[in-house]
C-alpha cells in the first residue's frame, strides 16, 4: 500500500515529467524532425525546471525574513516542489536521449557529460531521499547535507558563467539574475538568523 506522500511525490513528478514530454511531443508532430527544432523542447524543459529550482531555493528564507501564511505554505510545500523539478529534468533526460538516438552522429563534450550526469546522481538521491523512507534512513544531518549539495551544485549548473563574455548576453542573464536575487534573499535571511551567531 503506498502511502499517502509517497502517492503525492508519483503524481507531482509524473505528471511535470509528461506534461513537458506532451508539450514537446504536440511541438514536434508539427514541424520537420531536425536536430534544430529537437533541440527546442531539450532547452524548454529547463527553462521549466529552473523557477521550481529557484522556489525550492528561497521556501525556507523567504519564510525566516517574512513569517506570512503563504511563505509558511510555500515551506511546506518545498518537497514538493523538489520532486517537480526532478520530473522536470526527468523530462530534459528523456529529450536528450530521445536527441541522441535520432541523430547518433551528434557529440557532446565528455567534461559536460560527466558534470551534467553527476547532477542527475544528486537529483535522483534528492528524489529518492524525498520519501519518508529514505528520510528517515538517512538521517537529518546527512539529509541536509546532500540535499544542500545536490541544490548547490544544479544551482551552479543553471546559473554560472561559461565565459566572461557570456556573463552580459540574455541567454545567460535570464538564468544569472534570479540567481543572484535568490542568493541575496538567501543571505539576507542568513544575516537575521539567529544561528548565524552560533
Ligand atoms: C548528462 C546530462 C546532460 C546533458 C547531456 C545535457 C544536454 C543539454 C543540451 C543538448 C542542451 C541544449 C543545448 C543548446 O541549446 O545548444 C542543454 C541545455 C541546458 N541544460 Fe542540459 N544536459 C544535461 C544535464 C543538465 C543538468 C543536470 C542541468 C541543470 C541542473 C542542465 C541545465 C541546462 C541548461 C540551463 C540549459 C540551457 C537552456 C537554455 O538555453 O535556456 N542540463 N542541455
Amino acid at each position: 500500500m503506498i502511502d499517502s506522500s509517497a502517492g503525492k511525490n508519483w503524481a507531482v513528478f509524473l505528471s511535470v515529467m509528461l506534461l513537458i514530454l506532451a508539450c514537446a511531443v504536440v511541438w514536434l508532430s508539427t514541424v520537420e524532425l531536425v536536430d534544430a527544432n529537437i533541440i527546442r523542447p531539450v532547452r524548454h524543459s529547463v527553462q521549466f525546471a529552473y523557477p521550481l529550482l529557484l522556489l525550492a531555493m528561497l521556501a525556507r528564507p523567504l519564510q525566516q525574513i517574512l513569517r506570512k501564511p503563504w511563505t509558511a505554505k510555500l515551506l511546506r510545500r518545498r518537497r514538493l516542489i523538489g520532486v517537480a523539478f526532478a520530473g522536470a529534468m526527468t523530462a530534459h533526460l528523456l529529450l536528450i536521449a530521445f536527441r541522441f538516438w535520432y541523430t547518433p552522429e551528434l557529440t557532446y563534450p565528455t567534461s559536460n557529460l560527466v558534470i551534467g550526469g553527476g547532477a542527475y546522481v544528486l537529483l535522483y538521491l534528492m528524489f529518492i531521499t524525498s520519501f519518508d523512507g529514505p528520510t528517515r534512513a538517512l538521517g537529518p544531518k546527512k539529509w541536509k547535507l546532500l540535499h544542500r549539495v545536490g541544490l548547490v551544485y544544479a544551482a551552479l549548473i543553471f546559473a554560472a558563467p561559461r565565459t566572461l563574455d557570456e556573463i552580459s548576453e540574455f541567454e545567460y542573464l535570464k538564468l544569472g539574475v534570479p540567481m543572484l536575487i535568490v542568493i541575496l534573499v538567501r543571505l539576507v535571511a542568513w544575516q537575521q538568523s539567529p544561528r548565524r551567531d552560533s
